[in-house]
């Protein structure tokens, strides 16, 4: 999808006080990654030439995002922020004067590449000065208006200032502009600010440029495309659409899920054909799954690779780094971090393995606990093939259990176990004959501590 002549303006700066959040509106993430990395995607998908991101002066933390776009990124500051058509004023300088600026708002991430095409193609063919993109969604709350006199557009009308008849029938303003790069200075340089709000719109350039006998015209998108968010509502309305979207492309590429509208994916989520997701199952980012894998229910998953015919849950947790190779296994009530879970291994019940490398074939006994942290560092456990836990092994790292090796039941094992060999480390066990028989008659004596 190419289109040579393309410049991206992201408009980012807007407070997002309707968030009711101390963090940037644009970081607050959807499907696993925030808004802005959803909007430079689609920009990377349309070939940008380049991108000019308006951004507050605050925003520091925006920055890694926009350096790991495939296009280069200008930013420009607008300080304070007054208004979407003073953020593209202060964007002026950084845009070439020729081409079409393709105008899109941070905080509408779900925008696909083919919806941007379609409007930017709009305007080339028309030669308009400003194509914008229209939409129609259920809740047209807060969204401007567009005004079409004899088939033309004319204006935006913001819904505040919209009358009845308009707000009625009107296409809603998605946000999204492509405009004549050359055309764009004049238009935004005319803007009036808006006393009752100190702020220049920048839906205005619609109207400015049809009193210029400029031609503008408007495509209609799908309304999911065009969605904004202001608030944790429309976030959420957004997640869910997000989420059908990525889980009907998963069942498309045959993912096995029998109750997709249960399971939480994110955008880079890897699930290769014929794995399958049970019910409730949560995938956090940088999570991929093999063929034949499968993940039972109410398991968490984040930055983990889980591979061919591995199984995973249910009730389980993993954590970044964990790789649970072919055919291994990961019960109930198991987390794993930063560890190698080597093929055919089993860690099946209420377990925590962490900076660990265990098996293959090893199994691991219910209530293994890797002790990898001593309140200053991180040490590692590694367990060797076809090894052996017992149930309730306290596993103190650095330390390591060797091939074929053992270690017994309840052991606190804090010094390495050689191949083929039984770490052991429990008191030794006294039966007193008679003792609880003895108890049990004191107490239905009436008698304590007998
Ligand atoms: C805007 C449109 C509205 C459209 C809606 C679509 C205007 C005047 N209104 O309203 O017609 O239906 O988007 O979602 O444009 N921003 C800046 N600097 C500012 C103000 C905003 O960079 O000074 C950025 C924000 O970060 C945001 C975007 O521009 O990403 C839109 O701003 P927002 O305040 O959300 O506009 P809406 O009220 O949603
Ligand atoms: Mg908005």
């Amino acid at each position: 999808m190419a289109s040579d002549d393309l410049t991206l303006l992201i408009l980012a700066a807007g407070k997002g006080t309707r968030m009711r959040s101390d963090r940037p509106k644009v970081l607050h993430p959807l499907g696993g990654q925030p808004l802005i990395a959803h909007v430079l995607d689609a920009g990377a998908a349309l070939s940008a030439r380049g991108a000019v991101a308006v951004l507050a002066p605050d925003s520091a933390e925006i920055g890694p995002y926009l350096e790991k776009a495939p296009y280069p990124i200008r930013v420009a500051i607008q300080d304070p922020p007054l208004g979407t058509g003073h953020a593209v004023r202060c964007a002026l300088d950084l845009l070439p004067g020729h081409g079409t600026a393709l105008i899109v708002y941070g905080d509408t991430p779900l925008m696909r590449p083919q919806t941007l095409l379609d409007l930017v193609q709009a305007r080339v063919a028309a030669d308009a000065a400003v194509a914008v993109l229209g939409m129609r969604p259920p809740e047209t709350q807060g969204y401007g208006r567009l005004a079409f006199d004899n088939g033309e557009l004319v204006a935006i009308v913001e819904a505040r200032h919209a009358d009845p008849v308009l707000l009625r029938v009107g296409l809603c303003n998605s946000g999204v502009m492509a405009v004549d790069a050359s055309r764009l200075r004049e238009l935004v340089e005319a803007l009036e600010v808006h006393a009752d709000r100190n702020e220049y719109y920048l839906t205005e350039i619609v109207a400015l440029a049809h009193q210029r006998g400029w031609r503008c015209t408007a495509t209609e998108g799908p309304w999911e495309d065009g969605i904004g968010i202001n608030s944790q509502v429309q976030l959420a309305e957004a997640e869910t659409i997000l989420q059908n979207r990525l889980r009907r492309v998963a069942l498309d590429n045959g993912v096995i899920m029998r109750a997709p509208d249960t399971v939480h994916l994110s955008v880079d989520t890897r699930l290769a054909a014929g794995c399958e997701i049970e019910p409730y199952v949560v995938f956090g980012p940088g999570v991929t799954v093999g063929e034949g894998a499968c993940i039972h229910s109410f398991s968490y998953l984040e930055r983990s690779d889980v591979r061919n015919g591995a199984q995973v849950g249910p009730f389980a947790r993993l954590r970044p780094g964990a790789r649970i190779h072919e055919g291994a296994k990961v019960g109930n009530f198991v987390e794993i971090k930063n560890a190698d879970i080597l093929a055919g291994t089993k860690v099946s019940h209420l377990s925590y393995v962490g900076d660990a490398a265990v098996g293959p074939r090893a199994n691991v006994g219910a209530g293994t606990i890797t002790c990898n942290y001593d309140g200053f560092g991180k040490f590692r456990t590694e367990i060797g093939e076809d090894a052996s836990i017992g149930a309730n092994s306290s596993l103190v790292a650095p330390v390591r259990i060797g091939n074929g090796a053992m270690t017994a039941a309840g052991s606190t094992i804090t010094s390495d176990v050689e191949d083929d060999a039984l770490g052991h480390s429990r008191t030794e066990q006294q039966t007193v004959p008679q003792a609880a028989a003895r108890f049990r008659a004191k107490r239905a004596a009436g008698k304590r501590n007998p």
